[in-house]
């Protein structure tokens, strides 16, 4: 029988609409600045959508925009400058940054009572340890697509293929919390279909089209596609969709699985934040 759709777009109406209630009963309304470096042009798309979505419920959201030949130190001082403006509930620094840039020296200049994003080494730790506060929004997204179908994750098999900041690492813990077995694989695995053929929950994030075939995936698995390319003129995932859909028990399109998801989750951390300043 073919997967069942999960459909991450309306999954992210329904977030976004109860999101636009809290956001209501505020005083104020919540504010996110987000600070872009450089003109590359999926950037300045995803940061458009989630100027979209922040208008859609309330949500104020303030564009620091900056040229690739910026100093890291001019980045940094603006994020500083955000950290004390008493009226910025949220601050999100668009990766990935100019490659002359220290990543994690950036990320760790922002506030953790402001970082929407989990992505400083306080949020993660504390993600580490069991602590759920900010949490990276595509994993966050990810977890409530699969807890959408039902399925209860403790002593599942999860599979990640992507070990990054942004998706592998704070899913790992995510998962780790709700006691599955988590394997995380990454471009240096050696056998990957033996890890994604062994996994009742596959998660998929690498940009590489077509790398999940019907072979490596388990029958009746949970199928979670968050990798997104351009092939023409058209945004595909990892995963082969059509051939995958027939043996998985539900799978996310691509477009309208992670993409939105993560966008909701960001608006959802932001409207969090401003609750809690
Ligand atoms: N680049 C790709 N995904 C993300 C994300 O979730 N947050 C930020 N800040 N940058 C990204």
């Amino acid at each position: 029988m073919p997967a069942k759709l999960i459909d991450g777009k309306k999954l992210s109406e329904e977030i976004l609409a109860k999101v636009g209630k809290r956001v209501s009963k505020l005083k104020q309304k919540p504010v996110l600045a987000v600070v872009l470096v450089g003109n590359s042009p999926a950037s300045q798309l995803y940061v458009e959508k989630k100027r979209q979505a922040c208008e859609k419920v309330g949500v104020q959201s303030k564009l620091y925009s900056f040229c690739e030949s910026v100093s890291q130190e001019e980045v940094v001082a603006q994020v500083k400058e955000l950290n004390s403006d008493k009226s910025v509930n949220g601050i999100l620094v668009q990766l990935p940054l100019p490659k002359n840039f220290d990543r994690n020296t950036v990320l760790e200049a922002v506030s953790p009572a402001k970082d929407v994003d989990g992505f400083s080494a306080e949020n993660l730790g504390k993600l580490a340890i069991g602590v759920e506060e900010m949490i990276s929004c595509t994993a966050s997204g990810i977890i409530k697509m699969i807890e959408s179908t039902g399925t209860e994750l403790k002593g599942k098999n999860c599979c990640i293929v992507n070990h990054s900041i942004v998706v592998g690492r704070p899913l790992t813990m995510l998962l780790l919390n709700k006691n599955a077995t988590v394997s995380v694989c990454h471009q240096f695995t050696k056998n990957l279909s033996e890890f994604t053929k062994n996994a009742d929950v596959l998660i998929t994030a690498t940009g590489i089209p077509g790398l999940i075939k019907k072979e490596m995936v388990k029958e009746g698995a949970i199928v979670i596609d968050a990798g997104i390319a351009r092939v023409g003129k058209k945004v595909v995932g990892d995963v082969e969709f059509d051939s995958v859909k027939e043996i998985a028990s539900a799978i996310t399109p691509v477009p309208g699985g992670a993409g939105p998801m993560t966008i909701a989750c960001l608006i959802e951390n932001t409207v969090k934040a401003a609750e809690n300043q």
